[in-house]
């Protein structure tokens, strides 16, 4: 691994594109006789209790994998290893319509038609190392909703919970994880006046509010992360809605992070275009990159080949369309699905060369030098998941996951997906 410094991130160009257009290699595993949660990553399995920490029990059809094996579904927190440095040097996970939720109960009397993104619980995705969560938030029977959109519109079916009781898993968190920082990125459709500083007020959030004041503009540093925890600025809100700043004090999301496309045009091999509102992805105008990498159509099934190489190398399309630049948040659809290490493995290869140099975060030794990387062996060591601070997430998905679960055929899903496509341009 090149040794390379903060100051001068182009030299790390070259180990950083090398990694991540690395295809994950498959490792044999027919020697496996493993069980009791001894199992590591790529490893037969039968129950997911034969899988070690942080590691469940799945398989990736997609691929052609259908045997189960042990699959990694939580993240490396990168602090725990390598604490202190400004807030913008770091990688998080996001969770694309987090709120989204296959199995959420449908409003009484009423039968959802609409499509789903994740599988378990916002606290859950918390507790797995989720950090970054993208919320769609709604006017709807006189409160703020989480919803997809119809006409740009939130309706009964449509509709997943009212936008508090998610903000409150959150408040939660922050209160039982007081070094943890958590960001939420909102499509913004409230026009209530007031109505997101109420919202955040009543679930508790304002106190851990990031002030808009203190986030920089020209491409600076953030404060750094114990900063950031010292001050209890561990909330990082940003709108869709430039006015709402001005309003509200709610950071307008493109003043501050540059964007690729999502949807279908974010998972384009080879190509990361920069959002329309966003402003180009090598401007150096601002100090966060966010990159979405999913589909338009959010499919179960496809996540794991989507979270195996092709992942990986957008990541790279992704850091060499930004003038090597790495995103800080990478936003997904079932972010647990993959064929091994999934979503969690890319965002430690990212975490690695821009917080100590080394190919992957978990070679990083707290305090040595830039550069001073230690030999990891993968999957042979113990599992990565084993370093993910003290967070005890369940990683199993619900039991009747299906993304058609609520809707009755082929052609009615198409029209649902159409209109909702059109009206919103993307969910
Ligand atoms: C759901 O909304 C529709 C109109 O969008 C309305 O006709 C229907 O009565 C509502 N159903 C329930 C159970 O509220
Ligand atoms: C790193 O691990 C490899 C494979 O186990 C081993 O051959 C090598 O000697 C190790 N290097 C160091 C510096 O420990």
């Amino acid at each position: 691994m090149l040794a390379c410094s903060a100051e001068h991130r182009s030299v790390c160009t070259v180990s950083a594109i090398a990694f991540l257009s690395l295809s994950f290699t498959l490792f044999s595993t027919t020697s496996a006789a493993c069980s009791n949660g001894n199992c590591q990553v790529l490893e037969a399995c039968s129950a997911a209790t034969d899988c070690g920490t942080g590691l469940y029990c799945g398989n990736c059809p997609a691929l052609g994998k259908t045997q189960p094996f042990c699959v990694r579904g939580q993240a490396t927190i990168p602090t725990s290893i390598v604490n202190g440095l400004p807030f913008n040097k770091y990688t998080w996970v996001v969770t694309h319509n987090s709120f989204s939720i296959v199995d959420a109960p449908p409003l009484p009397g009423v039968q959802r038609l609409t499509f789903y993104n994740q599988e378990d619980t916002v606290t859950n995705q918390l507790r797995n190392g989720v950090r970054g969560l993208m919320l769609d938030m709604y006017d709807f029977d006189n409160d703020i909703w989480l919803c997809h959109s119809f006409r740009g519109q939130c309706f009964n079916f449509t509709a997943f919970q009212p936008a508090i009781n998610t903000l409150k898993e959150v408040e939660a968190f922050l209160n039982d994880n007081p070094t943890e920082i958590v960001t939420i990125i909102i499509e913004d459709y409230v026009h209530t006046p007031k109505g997101l500083t109420m919202l955040f007020t009543n679930a508790g959030l304002d106190k851990y509010w990031f002030p808009v004041s203190k986030m920089p503009t020209k491409g600076e540093d953030w404060p750094t992360v114990t900063q950031m925890v010292q001050d209890n600025h561990r909330l990082l809100v940003f709108t869709s809605v430039a006015s709402k700043e001005a309003e509200e004090g709610v950071a307008y999301q493109w003043k501050y992070m540059v964007e690729n496309e999502a949807g279908d045009p974010g998972v384009v091999k080879g190509s990361c275009p920069n959002r329309k509102e966003s402003k180009r992805l090598n401007s150096r105008s601002a100090s966060l990159f966010f990159q979405n990498y999913f589909p338009t159509y959010p499919v179960q099934s496809d996540a794991c080949k989507e979270h195996s190489n092709p992942l990986a190398a957008m990541v790279g399309t992704c850091y060499k369309a930004a003038g090597n630049l790495m995103p800080n948040f990478v936003a997904v659809n079932f972010y647990m699905r993959s064929d091994g290490g999934g979503v969690f493995d890319v965002v430690d290869r990212m975490n690695g060369p821009t917080l100590c140099g080394c190919s992957t975060v978990t070679a990083c030794q707290a305090g040595a030098p830039f550069g001073s990387c230690k030999n990891v062996t993968v999957p042979n060591t113990s599992p990565v998941t084993n370093t993910a601070g003290s967070f005890t997430g369940s990683v199993q998905f619900s039991s009747s996951a299906s993304t058609e679960a609520n809707i009755d055929s082929d052609l009615e899903r198409t029209r649902v997906y159409q209109e909702v496509i059109q009206v919103r341009g993307i969910a």
